[in-house]
Formats: structure tokens, C-alpha cells, sequence
């Protein structure tokens, strides 16, 4: 085998970023060879077999043509949990565990109830459900999807992290998922919804063009789902329970004013790490 397939010069000659190069890179050891990433350096004078070498090829184009790196490994890292994601469902994002957080506080401050009941409505691959029933042993947690592709991986997911006696799923359009199901009232709910606004340019931009459309944008001003999940909450929270929803970072204004619509009260916006407000929370009045 000739030197020009050393992981050495695969990496010199690519046309990627040398951090995404790597990261496929150390991929495709992983799954040929089982050698951990410090392979790169520490053999990198090692050839690859030509099936190896065929997948590098393989991975490297489908990046070079704007496939998201999640997608080409099938995994994303989230609030310490490692999820399997592929095309059917939203690649989670870090924001994302500013809405995680947020749930964990609030069960926390609930050490006298055995059990804490979390809605996650538009769940996709579980993310929220999953990362929130890892860290907080109280939770049990209905994940709800319009989309059976989504419920699909997300019951993969549940299924390796040992989760699913604490996690069930159900399929249906936001609260009409939970018809049929005898728990209707929840101490905690918490929604990522399709938020992006049907005329965005960035949905036909980067890792968005390979994402479910339906995950991303309501086709229509970004604020359609939100309004269904926040004038509804209401009905499904306990009295003084918290709904906790994720927007675009220019929505707060809107969301504060369907959250004060709804009757919810102690209504918060909460900032992600770069300062923007990308998470508002309210809660069901308590007459006590
Ligand atoms: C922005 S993604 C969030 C996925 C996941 N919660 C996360 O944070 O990574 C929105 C999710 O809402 C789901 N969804 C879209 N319309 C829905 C509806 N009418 N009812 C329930 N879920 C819906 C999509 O399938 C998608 O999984």
C-alpha cells in the first residue's frame, strides 16, 4: 500500500477543515480498527485497508457536498448523553440545554414528590426527554412527535441509555398526543418547536438543507406552533407547574406576550451562553 494512503497524508491533502478531517477520520479508525482517536498521531503512518479507505473517500465527498458531520457519524453528544440522530430528526443543538437546565432546576426543587411529571412535546430524537430523565431520577417524562421517523430513533435512544421505563413516547400533534393516555396533568412542560419563520434564508442554508423541514420551520411566521403549545399549557400543567419553551432569539417579545395571553403567570426570559434570549418560561397560576 502506497505511503499516499497514510492517515498522515489523508489529512494533508483533504479538502476539509483539518478539525472535520479528523473528526471522520478518527471515525472510520473507530469502526475499522477500533483504535481511538490518538491513532491519528500516534500511527500516523498507518495505511488503510481498502474498505477503510473507501469510507474515508466515502465520508469526506458527503461533507465536501454540506452533509452534517452528525449525520456521517450518526451521533451527537448532548447534555451528557450520546444520542443516535440521522436524517428523520433535528440534530440537537447545544442551546438546547439552556431548556434542559431550566427542567433540572425545577425538579430539583421538588424533593418532596417520588415522582415528577415532564412533558416534552416535538421531541425528535429525545434529546430533552432523555437528557432530563438521565440527571433527574424522578422524572417520568411523556415525549410526544408529529413524526414516526422521529419516534422511531428516539425510542432507540431511550432503549440504549436504559431509559424506557421512565420515557414513553406517543405520536400526535402536540397535546392530541397525549389523547387516550390517562396522565394529562404535568409538573413540567418543555418544547423545542419548529420555530424558523417559512421565508427564512437560512433554511436553505448549511446543515438546515438536510434536516426534516417539518422540524424546523411552520411554514409560516415561526410563532404557529409556539402559540398552540403556550395557549393550551394550562389545560396540562398542575397549578403552579412550569412550561419552559425554546424560540429564535428575536421572538422573546412575541412569546412573553402568548405566555401573558394564556394566563400563565412569573413569566422569565432566559439567556443562552452568548447572551441571547433564546428560552422563555411561565407558569400555571397556584391559588394556595
Ligand atoms: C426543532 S425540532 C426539536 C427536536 C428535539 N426536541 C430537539 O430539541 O432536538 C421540533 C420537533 O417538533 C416536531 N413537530 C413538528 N410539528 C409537530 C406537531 N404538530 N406535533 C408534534 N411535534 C411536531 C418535529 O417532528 C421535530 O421533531
Amino acid at each position: 500500500m502506497s505511503s499516499e494512503s497514510s492517515l498522515r497524508s489523508l489529512l494533508s491533502q483533504s479538502l476539509l477543515p483539518s478539525n472535520e478531517a479528523k473528526i471522520l477520520l478518527a471515525h472510520v479508525l473507530e469502526k475499522h480498527y477500533q483504535l481511538p482517536r490518538s491513532a491519528l498521531l500516534s500511527q500516523d503512518d498507518m495505511t488503510l485497508n481498502p474498505s477503510a479507505l473507501e469510507e474515508w473517500a466515502s465520508l469526506e465527498t458527503r461533507r465536501i457536498d454540506g452533509e452534517p458531520i452528525a449525520y456521517l457519524l450518526g451521533k451527537k453528544g448532548f447534555h451528557g448523553i450520546e444520542l443516535h440522530v440521522a436524517p428523520g430528526v433535528l440534530i440537537p443543538r447545544p442551546e438546547t440545554e439552556l431548556l434542559v437546565d431550566i427542567a433540572l432546576t425545577e425538579i430539583q426543587q421538588k424533593i418532596d414528590q417520588d415522582q415528577v411529571r415532564v412533558l416534552d412535546l416535538g421531541t425528535g430524537s429525545g434529546a430533552i426527554a432523555l437528557a432530563v430523565a438521565n440527571l433527574a431520577h424522578q422524572a417520568l417524562v411523556k415525549a410526544t412527535d408529529l413524526s414516526s421517523d422521529a419516534l422511531v430513533i428516539a425510542n432507540l435512544n431511550a432503549a440504549a441509555l436504559n431509559l424506557e421505563n421512565r420515557v414513553q413516547f406517543s405520536q400526535g400533534s402536540w397535546y392530541e398526543a397525549l389523547y387516550g393516555s390517562d396522565i394529562k396533568e404535568f409538573d413540567v412542560i418543555l418544547s423545542n418547536p419548529p420555530y424558523i419563520a417559512a421565508q427564512d434564508p437560512h433554511l436553505s442554508q448549511g446543515d438546515l438543507r438536510f434536516e426534516p423541514n417539518s422540524a424546523l420551520t411552520d411554514q409560516s411566521t415561526g410563532l404557529t406552533c409556539l402559540e398552540i403549545i403556550i395557549s393550551k399549557a394550562n389545560q396540562y400543567l398542575k397549578p403552579g407547574g412550569l412550561i419552559a419553551v425554546e424560540h429564535g432569539f428575536d421572538q422573546s417579545s412575541a412569546v412573553v406576550q402568548l405566555m401573558k395571553i394564556a394566563g400563565l403567570q412569573n413569566i422569565e426570559v432566559h439567556l443562552d451562553l452568548a447572551g441571547h434570549s433564546r428560552v422563555t418560561s411561565g407558569r400555571k397560576s397556584n391559588p394556595q
